[in-house]
């Protein structure tokens, strides 16, 4: 496998400009990285100019949705250090979700890489404000020719960006629970990263925009008992001073924020419990004053903190520390690690990209 870097990308990158309201995956760069997969082998990484896709309208992914993606970021801080943040758990979960989509592996090294390059020919035009950054897309689909439902022989691993700032405009959210529908059942695709599951979540997004709220809660697809997660992040609660998040199941997507998060507050003293955590049983806790903080997270996300839990019928369960309080603390040593500012708790996390002069 080689990488070939068109000249010209050069010039698309040199000049950029931003304008200050960058919102969320709305710009992105006029560059991209492909690589194709044919005959059982995947051919050379590209990096070379952003450009439509000219697909077959028979292509297998159009019809069958076999589809996997990741999302990471690269940061940049005020002296013009770039990192990358555990980018090779997003290689690994990228080929657990391959593996469960059928889909031929992608090199974690050829992942990691390609990110990297995405990162370093955007480095002029990444914010270096705390809690922006380059957000990164690496994903891959199915597009061989045929209507048939077969594994597809041929494959589009692609990488986009786009310089991004918070996912949310509000410094806190509100939360929908769902008690109807359901986001994955067990033996099927929770755990991997790929559109059905968001596709699946969007008709309660709905009904969630409707009772006012900003994200949908999932609970457990047999029982409708345990919270799961939310549709685009994980879900913690703060429990008499301890951090709680439910525990993976394989209908949970087991996110790199969640992972870095529980081993973070471990580092600050904080007691984690990975556990079951019955919606009704969280509930009562927050009417009770012992739940007094709740918060999502995710890549894109960061941490978010969790205003207030609202059912379907109306009943509104106010956080008592609504504006989160450890959920800023770790929010922002999460972000200061991610930006090379402070010492990470585990130095293998972080990963400088070097200058490319041009
Ligand atoms: C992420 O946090 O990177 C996600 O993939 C969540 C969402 C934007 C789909």
């Amino acid at each position: 496998m080689k990488t070939i870097i068109e000249p010209n990308i050069i010039n698309l990158v040199k000049k950029l400009e931003l304008n200050s309201d960058i919102g969320f995956g709305k710009f992105m760069m006029p560059i991209m990285l492909t690589c194709e997969y044919k005959d059982g082998a995947w051919g050379d990484l590209h990096l070379g100019p952003y450009r439509k896709f000219e697909i077959d309208p028979s292509s297998k992914v159009l019809h069958y949705g076999q589809e996997i993606f990741e999302g990471l970021k690269a940061y940049k801080n005020e002296k013009d250090e770039l990192f990358l943040f555990r980018p090779e758990k997003n290689a690994q979960r990228f080929n657990r979700s391959a593996d469960r989509m059928a889909m031929p592996n992608f090199p974690e090294e050829k992942f990691v890489e390609g990110v990297a390059l995405m990162a370093a020919y955007s480095r002029q035009i990444i914010p270096r404000r705390l809690g922006e950054s380059l957000y990164l897309r690496p994903f891959m689909f199915a597009n061989e020719v045929g209507l048939g439902i077969a594994v597809s022989n041929n494959y589009l691993f692609t990488i986009i960006a786009s310089p991004s700032g918070a996912y949310f405009s509000s410094d806190s959210i509100k939360v929908f629970v769902e008690r109807t529908s359901s986001r994955a059942a067990a033996g099927g695709t929770g755990f991997a990263k790929t559109g059905g599951n968001y596709a699946a979540g969007l008709l309660s997004s709905i009904k969630c925009k409707e009772a006012g709220c900003n994200q949908v809660l999932w609970l457990d697809a047999a029982e409708k008992k345990y919270i799961e997660e939310m549709s685009g992040m994980n879900f913690f609660a703060i429990i008499n001073g301890e951090l709680h998040t439910p525990q993976l199941t394989n209908t949970i997507l087991e996110g790199v924020t969640r992972d870095s998060i529980l081993e973070l507050a471990r580092s600050l003293g904080y007691k984690t419990v990975e556990e079951k955590l019955p919606i009704n049983e969280l509930l009562k806790l927050v009417k009770e004053k012992k739940c007094t903080e709740a918060f999502v997270c995710g890549t894109a996300s960061v941490i978010v903190p969790i205003g207030s839990f609202h059912e379907e019928n109306g009943t509104v369960y106010k956080l008592a520390d609504d504006e989160g309080k450890i959920s800023l603390i770790l929010k922002d040593k999460l972000l200061r690690i991610q930006a090379g500012l402070e010492i990470s708790p585990v130095p293998t996390w972080i990963h400088k990209i070097p200058k490319i002069d041009f």
